[in-house]
């Protein structure tokens, strides 16, 4: 295979941003299999005491996931809190309208905080500003993050829990933009309920930071005049906007589709404008952050169980991903961090089943899509100071991209430990990329590993009993001199090149 040439310039001196360890958040919903049938599951082999699957908890565990959303999505906007807590016997059985879908409430607030606690999640909670409003969502707040004294927060202590939850991000709504939404909303309608909710939430524990509805897709008319609507209505009063983001290959036009991260570049930069718009309106000294919650790849093969609704746990957005998927999944990542000076939060949607990394097969294992290693790998290497990468790559002209560089990076300095992590996408379907890497203002530094995720037919997927076949494997070693070395990148491959300071040198940090 003739391998086209590229360079990467990697200097420290024009570092992005420190990474919030919540860019690689996660995202449960109750939707189709991802709680009833994907993390809870109290007939399976391996449930635990509480119901819960101990193998799934222990891929998730892995993962590293900082903080999880919770518990929509769509199913906020017509969820009863009320109906999630206290004895399970004497929950309701309820009728969920978002996915047509039953909910036993057998999972609930405590149910779903004390799995996440287990493994070292953080809940980002959601409230229901579609059916409900300001009421419902202050007696959530009272319920959850007030220490005692209070009729709600001693009901609380009366189910169990003594110290209150303290959830720290909370979100006003889902998706409020969207059509498909139970009780979709103008962006005045919303912009003015988002402000009066987060004036009493606020009043209430005045240590919570807020998340309003942004655009759920540049594809939406209403973007991106929403998000300023919206921030105009709101902006003293919240602290991140929201970000959702689905990329799909539904033309099945392989060139397009992976180089399709360039579309959430630009979306991230309009809604950063739409932000900065209304910050220079307002002459306002603070800043918006954006909440990138909930992001991912749609599987080709995905499917939805439409022919049977009102079932507990339907399969709903399961499908395969393939090698495609998981560059143009690792890309996103990269576009995340790339704008880790705007974006703090990011929310994988979902972590299990739903478009999920992580499968489950009813009374059998779960098992790794393609696309759990790059989350995997931004997770294990990517905390840190964001550096950007200057690539010189060949381009490519496709359907909706003229000049797409075939190749996109971004670098990872952990200042703790001097080790810097390269991540790169070759997004050539058929090129070899031959690229030289120069790191510049950063100590002398040798190689550490290439770990690569990539296989001959970019439509290749695991699959359940063939989970092993796209797994990350070592590559080369290459000589760094001068800080300076040359990787060879297969086609449709996801790459981490890590780099650490020579052993010789004792690593100090020059502060
Ligand atoms: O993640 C699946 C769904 O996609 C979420 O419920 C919704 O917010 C989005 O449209």
């Amino acid at each position: 295979m003739t391998a086209k040439k590229g360079k990467a310039i990697i200097d420290r001196d024009y570092a992005i941003s420190e990474i919030d360890p919540r860019l690689y958040g996660g995202f449960i919903e109750h939707m189709g299999r991802c709680v009833y049938g994907g993390i809870y599951d109290p007939q399976h082999a391996q449930a635990d005491e509480n119901g819960f699957r101990t193998d799934v908890a222990a891929l998730v565990k892995d993962l590293n996931v900082p903080v999880i959303r919770y518990p929509g999505g769509n199913f906020v906007s017509g969820f009863r809190w009320e109906d999630s807590v206290g004895p399970k016997a004497e929950r309701p059985v309820r009728m969920d309208a978002a996915w047509k879908s039953i909910e036993t409430n057998e999972v609930g607030l405590h149910e779903f905080t004390d799995w996440a606690d287990r493994i070292g999640s953080e809940v980002m909670m959601a409230v229901n500003l579609g059916t409900r409003g300001v009421e419902a969502a202050a007696q959530l707040m009272e319920y959850c993050n007030v220490a005692g004294g209070t009729a709600l927060s001693e009901l609380r202590r009366s189910h169990g829990r003594q110290e209150p939850y303290a959830y720290k991000v909370w979100c006003l709504g889902n998706e409020m933009d969207g059509p498909w939404q139970i009780c979709n909303k103008s962006a005045e309608e919303y912009g003015t309920l988002a402000r009066e909710t987060a004036k009493v939430l606020k009043r209430i524990d005045p240590s919570v930071q807020l998340v309003a509805c942004g655009s759920s897709s540049l594809k939406l008319p209403t973007f991106p005049e929403w998000d300023a609507t919206v921030l105009d209505l709101c902006y003293d009063e919240v602290d991140y906007l929201s970000v959702h983001m689905y990329i799909d290959n539904a033309e099945n036009d392989l060139d397009n589709f992976l180089v399709k991260g360039i579309s959430m570049n630009r979306y991230i930069d309009s809604i950063v404008a739409a932000c900065d718009f209304i910050r220079a309106k307002k002459r306002s000294g603070k800043t918006i952050m954006l909440s990138f919650d909930e992001w991912n790849v749609v599987p080709s093969t995905w499917k939805t169980n439409n022919a049977e609704p009102w079932i507990i746990g339907p399969a709903l957005c399961e499908g395969e991903y393939s090698m495609a998927d998981a560059v143009v999944f690792g890309n996103m990542l990269i576009s995340l961090i790339k704008r880790s000076d705007r974006i703090k939060i990011g929310c994988l949607a979902q972590l299990v089943n739903v478009f999920g990394p992580i499968m489950t097969i009813p009374g059998a294992e779960a098992w790794k899509q393609t696309v759990y290693y790059p989350y995997l790998h931004a997770s294990m290497y990517g905390r840190g100071t964001a550096v950007p990468v200057q690539l010189h790559v060949p381009e490519i002209s496709t359907k909706d991209f003229a000049g797409a560089p075939l190749a996109d990076a971004v670098a990872v300095h952990d200042t703790d430990t001097g080790e810097v992590t390269i991540f790169t996408v070759n997004r050539s379907a058929s090129l070899e990329l031959e690229l030289s890497y120069e790191l510049r203002g950063f100590v002398s530094l040798e190689f550490c590993e290439h770990v690569a995720l990539s296989h001959g037919e970019a439509h290749a997927c695991n699959s359940p009993g063939h989970s092993d076949n796209i797994v990350p494997r070592i590559q080369n070693t290459y000589e760094v001199k001068n800080n300076q070395f040359t990787a060879t990148l297969a086609p449709v491959s996801w790459n981490v090149l890590r780099l650490k300071p020579r052993e010789a040198q004792a690593f100090v940090e020059e502060g």
